[in-house]
């Protein structure tokens, strides 16, 4: 034989090895397990990286309320406030996710959550929406009055008197009670004391938080235990509850972050049953993600998980705020906003709160559509496909009795001082593509893989024999082989050839 022919047939043999290797191992692996594991290595080059390295990125938009009767009010005439929401006032988010280590089983970046904030004046209500002018109760005054009561429940008077300057409304621009509002009050204790002087809602809401993340990656840590947290901040109780844990039975305490996630990403292969729970930063706490239903997603079936569960009863060290037995539904966050300020997050518009704000108010409209906070998790892969992250913000007021009139009129009133929702962005379209090659093509690929690897090895065995008997037709491959062996039918001829290939091509 010509070297040629020699080189043709190995050639057709080591394809003939490589294939019935492929076929051999793909008989001991799921598919689907194996392109999971390669996802779990979170290495620097896949295609999805550039998408979690900028975020979250979305919509973030906020909501305040107009008391339109602040002077009936007052006066004694109405005995409810009539609200009026103003919004959306809508942000573009992008978020930047910093890689500071990783090694095999571990990764560790610092997420700036607020990189890009940049206003939206077309998405908004109109244009000019920071320009408008509203009526808000006048929350430095209510805020410090309820900490007071708490905290020193005999300088009721002198605190009165020495606030008779300051009124119990304000009026002013959306932009003054999102980004600068502040009162004379603020500003000479903040120069006496570490009291911060600007306590606009969003100017706070939207301040960046120190969170570096130490989260689990690698086959080695398991598939189910990708992303989820070893520490935070170097700490496994979230820094700003850390001087209050020691008073609670820590069972009841939701700061531990140990096996809760960050919200960018999910482990693969996710059940209904799979416990998720998510570090919510702003509030200072692991939230517990509650699966509610399958839902349709841009041709992706998701599970659909809720935030906050109606009338859900909040947890033992996060029912009370400054004393004040909160509602079912709402959390306490005080220990986690600006200059410690009484305050609780209930969903907005008290949607699932026990809290009767018909008594106090007129004006709000909850329901789920609106004001449930969700998530939809495409569960094959693990990612979030969209989100709506919905919380409002109370100051909870308790019984005022022994202050003066305007002040008593408050008692027991929950005060919202704005709403907002991230909205997720988009996922970009590869993404989302390669997504629905994993769900959709993935998990049923395998058998038509395995015949492809087989047909290939018999092929190249066959191409072997050919070359090998001086460059043979199939046809005349089929008369040589009946020939030798008589009655054997085609077929199984065939398979005899390819198991007794090595001694043909030898010959
Ligand atoms: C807020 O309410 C006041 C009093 O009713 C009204 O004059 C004002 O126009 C309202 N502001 C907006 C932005 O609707
Ligand atoms: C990977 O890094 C983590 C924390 O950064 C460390 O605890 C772990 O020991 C490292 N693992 C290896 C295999 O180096
Ligand atoms: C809002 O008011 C400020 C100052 O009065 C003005 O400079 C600005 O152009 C206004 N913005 C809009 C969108 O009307
Ligand atoms: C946090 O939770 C983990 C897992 O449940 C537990 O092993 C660890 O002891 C907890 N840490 C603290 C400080 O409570
Ligand atoms: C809530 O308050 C309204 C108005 O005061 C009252 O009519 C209603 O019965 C209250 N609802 C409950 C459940 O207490």
């Amino acid at each position: 034989m010509k070297p040629v022919q020699w080189v043709k047939i190995v050639l057709c043999l080591i394809l003939a090895a490589l294939n019935v290797f492929l076929f051999v191992v793909s008989c001991g692996v799921d598919y689907r397990i194996l392109v999971a594991r390669e996802h779990i290595r979170f290495r620097q080059e896949m295609p999805t990286m550039d998408s979690w390295i900028n975020s979250p990125f979305g919509k973030l938009k906020s909501y305040v309320f107009n008391v339109t009767n602040a002077e009936e009010f007052r006066s004694g005439r109405d005995n409810k406030l009539k609200v009026e929401e103003i919004g959306p006032i809508v942000y573009k988010i992008v978020g930047f996710n910093d890689i500071l280590e990783r090694n095999e089983t571990n990764v560790k970046y610092r997420k700036h959550r607020y990189r890009v904030v940049e206003f939206l004046p077309e998405d908004s209500v109109a244009p000019d929406v920071l320009n408008w002018t509203i009526t808000s109760t006048n929350n430095v005054i209510l805020g410090a009055a309820t900490k007071i009561k708490h905290t020193a429940p005999l300088a009721a008077l002198g605190f009165d008197a020495a606030l008779m300057m300051e009124d119990i409304f304000v009026t002013d621009s959306v932009y003054y009670f999102l980004w600068e509002f502040t009162r004379p009050l603020l500003q000479t204790l903040s120069r006496i004391s570490n009291i911060r002087s600007n306590v606009a809602v969003l100017y706070n809401a939207l301040k960046e938080k120190e969170e570096v993340y130490t989260v689990n990656i690698g086959p080695k840590r398991g598939i189910e235990n990708f992303f989820r947290i070893e520490t935070l901040n170097d700490e496994v109780i979230i820094r700003e509850q850390l001087p209050h844990t020691r008073r609670y039975n820590s069972n009841s305490c939701p700061f531990n972050v140990t096996g809760a996630l960050d919200n960018s990403l999910f482990p693969p292969f996710v059940q209904p049953d799979t416990p998720l729970d998510i570090v919510a930063i702003e509030s200072c706490r692991v939230l517990p993600l509650t699966y509610q239903r399958q839902q349709r997603y841009n041709g992706l079936d998701t599970f659909r998980y809720t935030l906050l569960k109606p009338y859900q009863k909040p947890p033992g060290c996060l029912d009370r705020s400054y004393g004040i037995k909160l509602p079912d539904g709402m959390f306490d966050v005080s220990q986690c906003v600006i200059n410690d300020a009484p305050s609780a997050f209930s969903m907005p518009h008290f949607y699932g709160s026990s809290y009767n704000w018909s008594q106090h108010y007129e004006g709000y409209t909850p329901n789920a559509e609106d004001h449930e906070p969700y998530i939809l998790l495409e569960p094959v892969t693990g990612i979030p496909v969209t989100e709506k992250y919905r919380f409002q913000s109370n100051i909870p007021i308790p019984d005022l009795s022994s202050f003066s009139l305007r002040l008593k009129r408050f008692s027991n009133m929950m005060i919202p001082s704005f709403w907002y929702e991230f909205e997720m962005g988009e996922l970009p379209g590869f993404v989302t593509a390669l997504m629905w090659i994993n769900v959709n093509i993935v998990p049923h690929m395998q058998p038509y893989c395995m015949a492809l690897f087989l047909v290939l090895a018999l092929w190249s065995v066959l191409k072997a024999i050919r070359v090998a008997c001086g460059d043979l037709s199939y046809a005349g491959l089929f008369r040589k082989l009946c020939g030798d062996m008589g009655a054997v039918t085609a077929l199984e001829t065939k398979f005899q050839a390819t198991n007794d290939s090595p001694d043909v091509a030898v010959k």
